[in-house]
């Protein structure tokens, strides 16, 4: 997974990082980078070594402060329509991906850049961290889900305040209307974010999965399906080796060593 010009992918621990490196772009989303960043998806998606993972930006200063404005310049309403479609799918990867996910936002997280940290399952903000959703200042709606998620995470009454004036919130701001899960000074920022994914990873693989596939299946349907599904994954996980081990751990008053299956 090295052969990447716009992102860096490392591993340790079992957690993949996945780091959106343009710094001079203040790691601005290029048609190229969101392409990198969804066969980086895909990747550890299907690496059975990876447990969870986490996505930030590449210096002090930004997440990820869009998608790239000089690229979108030049659309038109056919490429516009696949520039939104291509980060979409994309995002949509990522929030559908059975292995927990979690932002780092170590800056500006503004347009495809907030979008990109919707599609996480959890976000961790450094205080310096900036939000938005800045599209209709230049003339154009968020088009990689943010009209679609932010709404869901926050409100609609704060999501459409964010969405119409355009302007920035900051991090204690996105904090008290649960943007992010939490907040800690930028030099805090990775050992914290890296702490929490561990204590995820710590748990059973497959009851993370089924813990995901339930809630966003949730999000989507009717309470009786979603009860329905919900059921049934619980029943599933009580075929898994996890479960034995989860629960004979408990029993024997020692931690649990699972094996994801
Ligand atoms: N697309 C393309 N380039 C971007 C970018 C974006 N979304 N965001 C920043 N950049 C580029 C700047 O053009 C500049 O490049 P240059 O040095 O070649 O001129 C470089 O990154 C540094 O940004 P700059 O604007 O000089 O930094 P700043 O500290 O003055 O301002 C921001 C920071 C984030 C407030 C400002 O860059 C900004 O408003 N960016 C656009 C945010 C946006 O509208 N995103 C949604 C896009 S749909």
């Amino acid at each position: 997974m090295s052969d990447f010009a716009f992102i860096r992918v490392e591993a340790e621990a079992g957690v993949a990082r996945i780091t959106v490196h343009r710094p001079d772009k203040l790691n601005a989303l290029n048609a190229a980078t969101v392409s990198e960043l969804e066969r980086a998806f895909h990747a550890v998606a299907s690496d059975s070594s990876v447990r969870g993972v986490i996505i930030t930006g590449s210096g002090e200063k930004a997440f990820v402060a869009g998608a790239d404005i000089a690229e979108l310049a030049t659309m038109d309403p056919l490429t516009g329509i696949a520039t939104s479609r291509q980060g979409q799918d994309a995002f949509r990867f990522l929030e559908t991906m059975r292995k927990p996910v979690l932002a780092a936002i170590n800056g500006f997280a503004l347009g495809g850049g907030l979008e990109l940290a919707l599609a996480c399952h959890l976000r961790v903000a450094s205080s310096n961290a900036r939000f938005g959703l800045p599209e209709v200042k230049l003339g154009i709606i968020p088009g990689y889900g943010g009209t679609v998620r932010l709404p869901r995470v926050v409100g609609r009454g704060r999501a459409l305040e964010l969405i119409l004036t355009g302007e920035m919130i900051d991090a204690q701001e996105a904090l008290r209307i649960g943007l992010v899960n939490r907040v800690v000074e930028p030099v805090a920022l990775q050992q914290e974010a890296t702490q929490l994914m561990g204590r995820i990873t710590a748990n059973g693989p497959v009851a993370l999965a089924m813990a995901l596939e339930s809630v966003d299946h949730a999000a989507a349907t009717s309470t009786h399906d979603a009860l329905t599904l919900e059921s049934d994954l619980f029943g599933l996980l009580a075929g898994t080796a996890d479960m034995r081990e989860g629960m004979k751990a408990f029993l024997e008053k020692r931690p649990a060593r699972f094996e994801g299956r």
